[in-house]
C-alpha cells in the first residue's frame, strides 16, 4: 500500500512559485531536492538510484568550477510548482539563443528547441515523439550545462515551446498577414518538465568557463555522474554474428567453422532465443536437448577465441527453473504468458543474479535483454501492479537499466567484463556496458541514432540484418564497422557475411577493418570511462557554443563553410578525440563531407583533406577523417601497434589494460606517450602494474 504523505509543495500553496535551492554537490555540478519526502510507491522519488552506479567523485572533485548556469538569466530563478492534479512542474530558466539537444534516444534530429514531448519507455515507432527505448528526462544546452530531472514519473518537456503569462520577456505580437516575422512558434524563457505526481531532483550540470566544447563536457560530468562510462571487453569489439533463433549446438559449431573457411574474423556469436526449453515466454534455462553439451561448446568456442552471447526477454515461463522461487515476487500481469519478475524486489534481483552468475560462469559472456522497451500491448499496463509497491508505469522506466545492473553485477562478483545489448535504458546509465538495438532498419535513422545516443549517455548499434542488394549490404558493414558493436544480427534471415559472393572481399576487408581500429576504439571508451566523454558523438557536441562562436552568434566568416549547418550534421559523427566517420548511404556512391574547423586527414591515405567536399566512394572506402596533431592507435596485420600521427606535430597518448579484468578500475593500465613533429617520433611507456600487450611500435605519418 501506498502510504499518503503530504505533499509539501501543496501544504506552501505551490500554485505560487518556489524558488528551487540549488546545492553544489560536485565542481560543476548541483542539485535542487522537490518535495523530497513525496511518496511515488514506496520507493522513494529518484529514477537513477535504482540503477545507479557511485559517482566518480575523485574524478568529478578534480574537475575545475563553474559558474550557475542560471544565474543572471533573464526570465529568472529555475522554480518549481505544484497545480494540485496537475502533479510537478519544474521550470528552467532558457535564453532566446540556446540551443538544446537529448530527452532520450532520438532518431530523425538532434535540436530540440521547442519540442513537446512526453517521455515514455517505447520501442521507436518511426518518429522522435518521446516514445523512445531510452526515456531519459535530460537534456543538454549549447551554452554548457545539462539537466537531469530525476524522477521514476514519465516526465512531459514543453523546450521553451510554451509562454507564461508572466514572462518578463514575452515574444512579441505579430499580425501575421499584415506584418513581417510571424512564426507559429513563440519562444519562451523557460524549458517547463511536468510529471503526475511526488517529488524529484534536479541536477544541473556545467562546463567550465573556459571549456571549448561546453556541451561535451556539461554531459561529460552527467556521465561521470552517472558513475561511467564503461570500457568493454576486448573481445566485444570484434566481429558478432548472431544466428538463427532455430540454431542447435551442431548449428554453432558449423557457423564458427564457416567463419574460419572463409577467413573472416569472428569474436562473438550471438544465439537467440532457441537456446531455452521455452521462449516468448522464456524459461532462460538451456535445452538440453538441442545443446546437450553447451559447456563444451562454450570451451571450444573459446579456444577460437570466440564467445558466446544469450538471448532473453524476462516473461518467465511454467517450464524455468526460475517459475516457482521468483514467483512470489511477480507483478499481477502476465506477458506472452510469462510471469513479470518485480524488479523493484531486492529478492527477485537477487533471485535472477544467482541464475546469470551460474550461466556466466559457465562460460556465457553476456547477454542480449530483449522486449523490456514496449509502451503497448507487449508489455504489462499501466496500472500493473507489484508487490514492492511499484507501479506498471514506474516499472517500465526502470526495467532494462535494472536489468543491466542485475547482469553487470554478476559479471562483477566473478572479476570479467561483459558487454551486451539491450532495447530499454534510461538516464545515469552510462557506466553499464549494454547498446541500444531495435527491430527498424532505416540506414539514415540508424546513423543519427549512432551519433545522437550520446545525448543520454547511451550507445546505439546499428545492426546489419539483410540487404537487397551488394552495395546496400557493404555500406551497412562500414556502418556498423563504425560503431559500438560491429553486428550481424542474423535471427530471422540466416544470412553470412559472405551473402553476396561477388563483394565477400570487400566484406572481408570491413571486417579486417574493424579489427585494425579496435585499439582507436578502447581507447575512446577510455576517454568515456575516464573523462565521461561519450565515444561515438554529434559533431555539434563538440562544437557548438564553443571557441569557434564569437559571443554567442555563429561565426562563418573564417572557415570555407557554415558552421551552422556543422551543427546540424545528422549523418557524421566522432569517436574518440580524434576520428570523424561519414558512412556513405546505401544507394549511393557518392556523399558530401563537412569536417569541422581545423586540419583534418584521410584515415587510409593519410593525406590533408579539404573541410568540405563531395567525392565518391568505392564500396570498400569507409569515409573516416583524422584530426591534425592526433595519434591514431591501431593493429597492423602483423600484430603491432601502428601509431598513424597526422599533422605536422602532435602529440597523444595511447591506453591499454588486460582487456577482460576490472583491473583498469584499480589503475592496473599503461600509456605509451607520443609526441611527433616533422615525420619523427618520441615516446615513453608508462606501466601501472599492467605492460602494453601490444607487438612492435611503428608510426606512419601524414603527408601534407
Ligand atoms: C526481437 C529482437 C530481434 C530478435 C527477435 C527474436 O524482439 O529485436 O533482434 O532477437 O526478437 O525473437
Amino acid at each position: 500500500m501506498r502510504s499518503k504523505t503530504k505533499h509539501p509543495c501543496r501544504e506552501n500553496n505551490m500554485n505560487e512559485k518556489t524558488i528551487l535551492q540549488f546545492e553544489r554537490i560536485f565542481p560543476g555540478i548541483w542539485r535542487a531536492r522537490v518535495c523530497a519526502n513525496t511518496d511515488t510507491g514506496g520507493m522513494g522519488t529518484s529514477l537513477t538510484a535504482f540503477y545507479k552506479h557511485e559517482p566518480r567523485t575523485e574524478k568529478l572533485d578534480s574537475l575545475p568550477e563553474a559558474g550557475f548556469p542560471f544565474d543572471g538569466a533573464p526570465g529568472g530563478e529555475a522554480f518549481c510548482q505544484s497545480d494540485g492534479d496537475a502533479g510537478t512542474v519544474i521550470c528552467l530558466p532558457l535564453r532566446l539563443s540556446e540551443r538544446l539537444y537529448g530527452l532520450g534516444l532520438n532518431y530523425q534530429r538532434l535540436c530540440v528547441n521547442y519540442a513537446a514531448r512526453q517521455l515514455r519507455c517505447d520501442h521507436y515507432g518511426g518518429q522522435d515523439n518521446g516514445r523512445t527505448h531510452i526515456p531519459a528526462p535530460f537534456y543538454v544546452s549549447d551554452r554548457g550545462y545539462a539537466v537531469l530531472i530525476d524522477t521514476p514519473e514519465p516526465v512531459s518537456f514543453y523546450m521553451g515551446s510554451s509562454v507564461r503569462r508572466d514572462a518578463v520577456n514575452p515574444p512579441p505580437e505579430i499580425h501575421r498577414f499584415r506584418e513581417k516575422g510571424w512564426s507559429a512558434v513563440t519562444p519562451a524563457e523557460y524549458v517547463e518538465a511536468s510529471f503526475a505526481a511526488g517529488g524529484c531532483d534536479v541536477y544541473v550540470f556545467a562546463a567550465s568557463k573556459d571549456s571549448k566544447s561546453p556541451m561535451r563536457d556539461a554531459a561529460a560530468r552527467y556521465n561521470l555522474w552517472s558513475g561511467g562510462g564503461f570500457i568493454p571487453p576486448k573481445w566485444g569489439l570484434g566481429m558478432w554474428q548472431r544466428v538463427s533463433g532455430y540454431a542447435d549446438g551442431e548449428d554453432v559449431r558449423a557457423e564458427a567453422a564457416a567463419f574460419e573457411e572463409h577467413d573472416m574474423p569472428l569474436s562473438v556469436i550471438g544465439l537467440e532465443p532457441g537456446w531455452q526449453t521455452a521462449a516468448y515466454p522464456s524459461s532462460l534455462d538451456w535445452d538440453e536437448k538441442h545443446f546437450p553439451d553447451h559447456k563444451s561448446l562454450m570451451a571450444e568456442l573459446a579456444s577460437k577465441g570466440i564467445r558466446l552471447n544469450l538471448w532473453e526477454n524476462f516473461f518467465i515461463s511454467e517450464k524455468s527453473t526460475l517459475y516457482d522461487p521468483v514467483s512470489p515476487y511477480c507483478g499481477s500481469h502476465k506477458v506472452w504468458n510469462g510471469i513479470v519478475p518485480d524488479l523493484g524486489s531486492p529478492e527477485a534481483v537477487e533471485i535472477l543474479s544467482r541464475h546469470h552468475k551460474k550461466l556466466a560462469a559457465e562460460g556465457v559472456s553476456g547477454f542480449k535483454v530483449d522486449e523490456c522497451d514496449g509502451f503497448d500491448g507487449w508489455l504489462w499496463p499501466d496500472h500493473a501492479s507489484f508487490p514492492s509497491g511499484l507501479r506498471g508505469i514506474t516499472m517500465r522506466a526502470i526495467y532494462g537499466a535494472v536489468l543491466q545492473r542485475m547482469q553487470d553485477d554478476a559479471f562483477r562478483s566473478l572479476g570479467r567484463r561483459t558487454y551486451g545489448l539491450v532495447r530499454a535504458s534510461n538516464a545515469g546509465a552510462a557506466h553499464l556496458p549494454y547498446v541500444i538495438y531495435n527491430d527498424c532498419y532505416s540506414f539514415p535513422q540508424f546513423l543519427t541514432g549512432t551519433a545522437s545516443a550520446a545525448f543520454c549517455g547511451a550507445l546505439w548499434v546499428p545492426e546489419v540484418r539483410d540487404a537487397s542488394t551488394p552495395r546496400e549490404w557493404a555500406r551497412r558493414f562500414a556502418l556498423s564497422a563504425l560503431s559500438p558493436i560491429l553486428m550481424l544480427n542474423a535471427w530471422a534471415s540466416g544470412a553470412k557475411p559472405w551473402k553476396f559472393p561477388e563483394i565477400e572481399d570487400t566484406i572481408r576487408s570491413i571486417l579486417r577493418f574493424r579489427q585494425s581500429i579496435a585499439p582507436a576504439l578502447y581507447n575512446a571508451f577510455r576517454g568515456w570511462y575516464e573523462e565521461g566523454i561519450p565515444p561515438f558523438r554529434p559533431l555539434c557536441m563538440d562544437w557548438a557554443g564553443g571557441a569557434s562562436e564569437k559571443g554567442g552568434e555563429l561565426d562563418d566568416t573564417e572557415n570555407p563553410y557554415s558552421l551552422g549547418e556543422l551543427l546540424d550534421v545528422t549523418d557524421e559523427y566522432l569517436i574518440g578525440r580524434d576520428l570523424l566517420a561519414a558512412p556513405v548511404a546505401p544507394d549511393s556512391d557518392t556523399r558530401r563531407i563537412i569536417l569541422p574547423p581545423g586540419e583534418w586527414y584521410d584515415f587510409f591515405t593519410m593525406e590533408r583533406v579539404e573541410n568540405s567536399f563531395t567525392r565518391e566512394f568505392a564500396l570498400d572506402e569507409i569515409p573516416l577523417y583524422v584530426r591534425g596533431g592526433a595519434v591514431v592507435p591501431t593493429l597492423g596485420e602483423d600484430g603491432a601497434l601502428v601509431l598513424r600521427c597526422c599533422g605536422r606535430e602532435g602529440e597523444g597518448i595511447i591506453y591499454d589494460d588486460d582487456g577482460e579484468s576490472f583491473g583498469y578500475e584499480r589503475g592496473e593500465y599503461s600509456l605509451i606517450k607520443v609526441i611527433f613533429a616533422d615525420g619523427r617520433a618520441d615516446y615513453t611507456v608508462e606501466s601501472h602494474g599492467y605492460e602494453p600487450g601490444y607487438g612492435d611500435l611503428r608510426f606512419v605519418f601524414s603527408r601534407d
